[in-house]
């Protein structure tokens, strides 16, 4: 009897065991965080991602492309007239929208946020995100990044940080275009106003409301892997969900040590963006010590195997990190700022064998730079949409009505406009855009 209760006992232990070291498994991820029942199971496809300036937001959009491929979702994107960015630096309008990415389940691309617009656009129960960075290096990359573009950073005599912030004033002018890349970008994006003086501390608190109270999760960089277990809880979404690749990242050289006192005047400079990211790693870390912080450890590396296996099958064991100028495939090649930085992208090796368990194109999307994928996606929603126009065109015109048109103001637009319209709202901070304006913008991915 005793024989058969200890081999028992093994038989579990071992069960048990063997599940727990599954690794990149996604059937035991089970093992990591119980998931905090939020009424229905299955899969929240509705997101708004509010796509910020150097924050690792590349790599969050890619995910959200990829992830809308898998489920059939419609990604809204911009008009051609706009580039592959909502008409950045203006504020968005639904008009933006390409009329065959409409009705949409995500948007992503750079946009200068319009809460009520985006209520307008998108389905009721949407979640939005987005994600901040520490402002002094968040700063000290839009600097070297837009250093040859962004008028306030050109002026900077041998591209000195340190001469930027010892005087901003005597560089920065705040109605000039592109002066949104010099001062409290991330407030910019937000739709809030980056020329408040640090003293105004009423209005940063007052913005940091408005944001929390919009967003559902506000995801950090520096824990960019905690914060995709957040959003995993939040929409329900598997492992396989919150898989990438780390994209748009400049080379080590390219990148400057911050010294304390520098710190301190990129924050005093930037005080509402400072404000806000305080605000939002305290948050995140209490939702995650909510979580649980052990389980957050455990899909953590749960996550990274699943990468390094996906890794091993993409790039068949070979170094794929590259500079631009070195990847042969156009479509890989990432957006280079100017001949300061360098933008490392990805290869894929010319014999790559891909596992039986990825379809081909997998490797492909998940190194793919944002301007290459919007225009992909771009394509392949036009002709989903195509068909499904002639499908309604033989439909009775009452099943019609019901099935075209969610919103109609976005109708009416030409599928490819001359000129962008007009803005509806208008902002202080950037009164001359124009069309070309924004045409130049449009080269111009971060
Ligand atoms: C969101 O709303 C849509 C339609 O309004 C519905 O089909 C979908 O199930 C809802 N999703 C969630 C997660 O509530
Ligand atoms: C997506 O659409 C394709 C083709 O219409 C279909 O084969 C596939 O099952 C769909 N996938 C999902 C997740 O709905
Ligand atoms: C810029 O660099 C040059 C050469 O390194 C140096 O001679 C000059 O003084 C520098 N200018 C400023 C304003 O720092
Ligand atoms: C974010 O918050 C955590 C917890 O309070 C803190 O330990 C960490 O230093 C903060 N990170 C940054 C980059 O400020
Ligand atoms: C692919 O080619 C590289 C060198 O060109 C080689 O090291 C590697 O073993 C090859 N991989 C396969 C799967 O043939």
């Amino acid at each position: 009897m005793w024989q058969k209760k200890i081999f028992l006992f093994f038989v579990i232990i071992s069960t048990v065991s063997l599940l727990l070291h599954q690794g990149g498994n996604i059937k035991s991820f089970h093992f990591g965080c119980r998931a905090v029942p939020r009424g229905p199971r299955s899969k929240i496809t509705s997101v708004v991602f509010l796509k910020t300036h150097k924050t690792a937001s590349s790599t969050m959009q890619n995910l959200l492309f990829r992830f809308a491929e898998r489920h059939n979702l419609t990604v809204a994107l911009p008009v051609p007239a706009c580039g592959h960015q909502f008409c950045y630096p203006r504020t968005f309008t639904s008009h933006f929208v390409h009329p065959h990415t409409l009705p949409p389940n995500i948007i992503t691309n750079h946009m200068r946020f319009n809460k009520a617009e985006l209520q307008r656009l998108m389905p009721t129960n949407t979640t939005y995100i987005t994600i901040m960075r520490e402002p002094s290096s968040m700063f000290e990359s839009l600097f070297v990044y837009y250093s040859q573009y962004c008028q306030s950073f050109k002026r900077v005599a041998n591209v000195s940080l340190e001469a930027f912030l010892d005087n901003p004033w005597r560089y920065y002018r705040a109605e000039e275009k592109d002066s949104m890349y010099a001062r409290n970008t991330l407030t910019f994006d937000l739709g809030g106003d980056k020329d408040r003086p640090a003293t105004d501390e009423a209005y940063a608190k007052s913005f940091t409301a408005q944001v929390e109270q919009r967003f559902s999760l506000v995801m950090i960089s520096e824990y960019f892997d905690e914060s995709l277990i957040l959003l995993r809880h939040l929409l329900n979404w598997d492992l396989e969900d919150i898989v990438y690749f780390k994209l748009n990242m400049r080379t080590e050289s390219s990148k400057q040590s911050l010294n304390p006192q520098l710190s301190a005047k990129i924050r005093a400079w930037n005080s509402v963006d400072a404000h806000l990211f305080d605000h939002f790693n305290a948050s995140l870390w209490r939702q995650l010590s909510a979580l649980g912080l052990d389980c957050v450890a455990r899909e953590v590396q749960l996550l990274r195997q699943a990468q390094e296996k996906l890794m091993r099958t993409c790039f068949a064991g070979q170094t794929p990190l590259r500079s631009a100028a070195q990847i042969k495939n156009k479509d890989l090649r990432p957006w280079q700022p100017n001949g300061k930085v360098d933008i490392v992208g990805y290869e894929l090796p010319s014999n790559i064998s891909v596992g039986a368990w990825t379809p081909p194109d997998v490797c492909l999307k998940l190194i793919m730079p944002e301007i290459q994928y919007t225009k992909v996606l771009l394509r392949s929603q036009s002709i989903r949409y195509r068909r499904s126009y002639q499908y309604r065109a033989h439909l009775p015109q009452k099943a019609v009505r019901t099935v075209v048109v969610r919103h109609p103001q976005i109708h009416r637009i030409e599928p490819k406009p001359a000129v962008v319209p007009a803005p509806v709202t208008k902002t202080t901070s950037s009164p001359k855009t124009s069309g070309t304006q924004s045409q130049s913008a449009m080269q111009e991915p971060h």
